[in-house]
This record gives structure tokens, C-alpha cells and sequence, in this order.
């Protein structure tokens, strides 16, 4: 599929009615159509890298599902669901994510595997920022600075998707109504040290990204911001920021309170593709925490899901992915979004332990948490 030209439309081999559009790189539309060529349902695809700690997980990103309310309740979102996860596994992708609509994603197999977090500051409290280094609008030329930027101060954050050299944040900017705003700091040599992107809402002033590599451009941006907080007439900013991000415990000083929601079957919801493939993604950073943990001992762990089995074997601090049971490896039993759940730090293991259909023997338990810690993870716009 790769090799077709944006904008080309081809017929899906595998099934018949359904379309792909390739809109650019690692972009796609699947459509369902008849042969005169009215649509029946479609759906937005993309393909993105995201990161888990050190690994980099191939995902897929669902978005823009829609059928004609004629045409609703006939099972086109459901077949055109299924295609999706098709091909996208056919892109490589080993899981996908997507932003959903509450009570209906469940069917096709999705979780909810990241809160929502929003942090608040009072415009008054961020206008006591010293404003140390030069804030400004950003220009064209910024670009490739600020996506260096954004890699480096990200490298090992998970839930943050890798940007592309040629990645442009005119697609953040213009995503949504009105506008966003994108100011840049510059430190003294007047080289890029942080951003923000800001847009006016209903009810507040709000920062969809901020993105710094020191407290003084914290502190900058965060006068900044508070000013044009002011001047649109809002009193409280909100910050769309985790919880152990640099910025939001720079603000904790400042005064700042939390909203941190755990959705039911809505929001940030996810599934795996392909088990072999996600757990083999998952090495560089089960290494790490092998090797960060001390740990020394020798074993196998076998998961079983509903998608099939695959199992890790470790030695020492290093992992390796093996698709036959070994004899004496430990059998973990739970659902593949359960497993998603633990990789991506949504849910602890004492937690996911105790859900119906889980089986976790206690010996397995202490390799578990070692791989598997808690950790506040925000879902990435998987569309951008
Ligand atoms: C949601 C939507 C895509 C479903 O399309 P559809 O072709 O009617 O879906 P299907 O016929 O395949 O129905 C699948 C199932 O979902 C259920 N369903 C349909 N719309 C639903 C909704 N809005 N909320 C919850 N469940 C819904 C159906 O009852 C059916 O249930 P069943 O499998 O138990 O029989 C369609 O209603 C739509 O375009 N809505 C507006 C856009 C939207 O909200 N898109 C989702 C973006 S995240």
C-alpha cells in the first residue's frame, strides 16, 4: 500500500466494498462503498510510533468513524471496523488507539488504557512567573527546533508519540476552532527552549501542549501564558499535562489543582493487533527495568489472551520473546486490553490481579511488577 501516491484510491484485495486512500504518509481512509460508489461508512487510519519508556511501539490510530444516519444500525461500522484492524496490522501496527465515544468502542474489543488528566492555575498566581527569557510568537523556520525539542524532552515518556523530522506543528495549530497559538521561548544565545501551544475555549484558557528543557523557560512560558490568559478575559488556565510532567510540578508551587478521570468504556481506549509483535516491541524497555531492578533471576512467562499466546523469556536483564510454551514457564491468563493496561502503567498488577478471568500465579507476580510499574501516562492525539 505504501507505495501509492496521496490521494490514490485502490481496492482492499481482501475484501470486496471497501476502499483505501492513501492521504499521505502512513495516512489512510478506508470507505465502504457500493459499485456505484455511494459511501457507506468510513474511517480515518494513521500509523504513528509511540513511545513505552525506551521501546517504540508501531500503533495505529483510528478516528473520524462515520455512517450516514440513513444508513445506521446495518453493521457498516462494525465491518469497516474489522477491516481496519486488518490492516493496520498489515501496516505493522501491534496496537491501536482511539479517542471514543462513550458505550461503543467495547464491541471491537477496545479498553480504556489512559486517564484524563487537566491541571488548573489561576491566571493571577501565573502572572507571578518571573519572565526570565523572551517569549514570541513562533515562526516557520522554529520547526525543526521545536520538534527536536519535543523528541529530546520526551525520549523516555510514555504515551508520547515520536515526531518526524518533517513533522509540523501547523497541524496541532490548526486541529480544532479557533486557531491555536504557538509561542516560542528563546534563552539567551536566542536558541528555542520551550513552547506552548494555546488556544481560547468556552470556559478557559487552554494549553494543549507545553514543551521546556528548564525551569526558567517554565517560568516564562508560564508569565506568558497567564498574559494572554488575562487579555482573552479568563481567570484559570488549563494545562493538558500528566502528572509527573516538569511543568505541572513547577506549577504545584504556584498553587494549581487537578481533574483526573478514569473513563468507563469512553476517552482514551486502546487494544492490542498482534501480541508476538507488541511484546517483541516491548524488549528495549523490559531491559531497562530488569537492569534497573537488580534483578538476576532466570524465568519464563507465558501470557494467554483471547488473541492467542506468546511468552517472555528473562535472563538476568535481558528479555527475549519466544513463541512456544517453555515447561516450567509461569502461565498468566488475563484479556489482551488487560495486558495492554499493565504495559502502558494504566493499572497496577495487584489491581488487573483480581478481575474476573485473570490468573496470575503468585510466583509470577514478583517478575510482573518489575516489568509492568504504574505510570501516568496520557493519551497522545493519535490523529496529529
Ligand atoms: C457510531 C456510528 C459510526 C455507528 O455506525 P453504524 O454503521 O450504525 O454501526 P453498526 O450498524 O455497525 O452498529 C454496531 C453496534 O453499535 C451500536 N451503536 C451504533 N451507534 C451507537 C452509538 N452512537 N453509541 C453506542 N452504540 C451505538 C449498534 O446498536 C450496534 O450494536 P450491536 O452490535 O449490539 O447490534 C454512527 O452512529 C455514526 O456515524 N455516529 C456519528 C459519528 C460518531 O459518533 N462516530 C464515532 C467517532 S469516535
Amino acid at each position: 500500500m505504501a507505495e501509492h501516491d496521496a490521494g490514490t484510491t485502490i481496492r482492499l484485495g481482501y475484501r470486496s466494498g471497501i476502499n483505501v486512500t492513501r492521504d499521505g504518509e502512513d495516512r489512510w481512509t478506508l470507505r465502504q462503498v457500493d459499485r456505484h460508489g455511494e459511501e457507506f461508512c468510513r474511517v480515518d487510519l494513521v500509523k504513528k510510533r509511540m513511545r513505552v519508556g525506551r521501546s517504540r511501539i508501531p500503533t495505529g490510530g483510528v478516528s473520524g468513524l462515520y455512517t450516514p444516519p440513513i444508513h445506521r444500525a446495518k453493521g457498516y461500522a462494525s465491518c469497516l471496523m474489522e477491516a481496519s484492524h486488518d490492516f493496520l496490522r498489515r501496516q505493522g501496527c501491534s496496537i491501536v488507539l482511539l479517542n471514543a465515544i462513550p458505550g461503543f468502542y467495547h464491541r471491537y474489543g477496545y479498553d480504556v488504557v489512559f486517564p484524563v488528566y487537566r491541571l488548573f492555575v489561576r491566571t493571577e498566581r501565573l502572572l507571578q512567573a518571573r519572565r526570565l527569557l523572551n517569549v514570541r510568537r513562533a515562526r516557520k523556520r522554529d520547526e525543526p527546533a521545536l520538534v527536536k525539542l519535543y523528541n529530546q524532552c520526551n525520549r523516555y515518556r510514555t504515551g508520547t508519540l515520536v515526531r518526524n523530522a518533517d513533522w509540523r506543528f501547523t497541524r496541532l495549530v490548526d486541529y480544532g476552532r479557533p486557531p491555536g497559538k504557538l509561542l516560542v521561548v528563546e534563552d539567551k544565545r536566542q536558541w528555542v527552549a520551550g513552547y506552548a501551544l494555546c488556544r481560547t475555549r468556552r470556559d478557559c484558557y487552554f494549553v494543549q501542549e507545553l514543551t521546556a528543557r528548564s525551569s526558567s523557560a517554565f517560568e516564562s512560558l508560564a508569565g506568558a501564558v497567564g498574559t494572554r490568559a488575562r487579555r482573552a478575559g479568563f481567570d484559570r488556565v488549563h494545562f493538558k499535562l500528566p502528572v509527573d510532567h516538569p511543568f505541572a510540578e513547577f506549577c504545584n508551587r504556584l498553587g494549581s489543582e487537578w481533574e483526573i478521570q478514569y473513563h468507563v468504556n469512553a476517552e482514551g481506549m486502546g487494544r492490542i493487533l498482534d501480541l508476538p509483535r507488541f511484546l517483541a516491541a516491548l524488549r528495549p524497555e523490559f531491559e531497562y527495568r530488569l537492569g534497573k531492578s537488580g534483578w538476576s533471576k532466570k524465568t519464563c512467562l507465558w501470557f494467554e489472551t483471547e488473541l492467542g499466546a506468546a511468552g517472555l523469556k528473562i535472563v538476568g536483564n535481558t528479555a527475549r520473546c519466544i513463541p512456544n510454551r517453555e515447561a516450567d514457564s509461569h502461565k498468566i491468563a488475563l484479556s489482551q486490553t488487560a495486558l495492554l493496561q499493565l504495559a502502558l502503567g494504566y493499572r497496577t498488577v495487584s489491581d488487573a490481579a483480581i478481575e474476573k478471568g485473570v490468573r496470575i500465579p503468585c510466583t509470577a507476580r514478583p517478575f510482573l511488577e518489575v516489568l509492568f510499574p504504574p505510570s501516568p501516562a496520557m493519551m497522545p492525539m493519535v490523529a496529529e
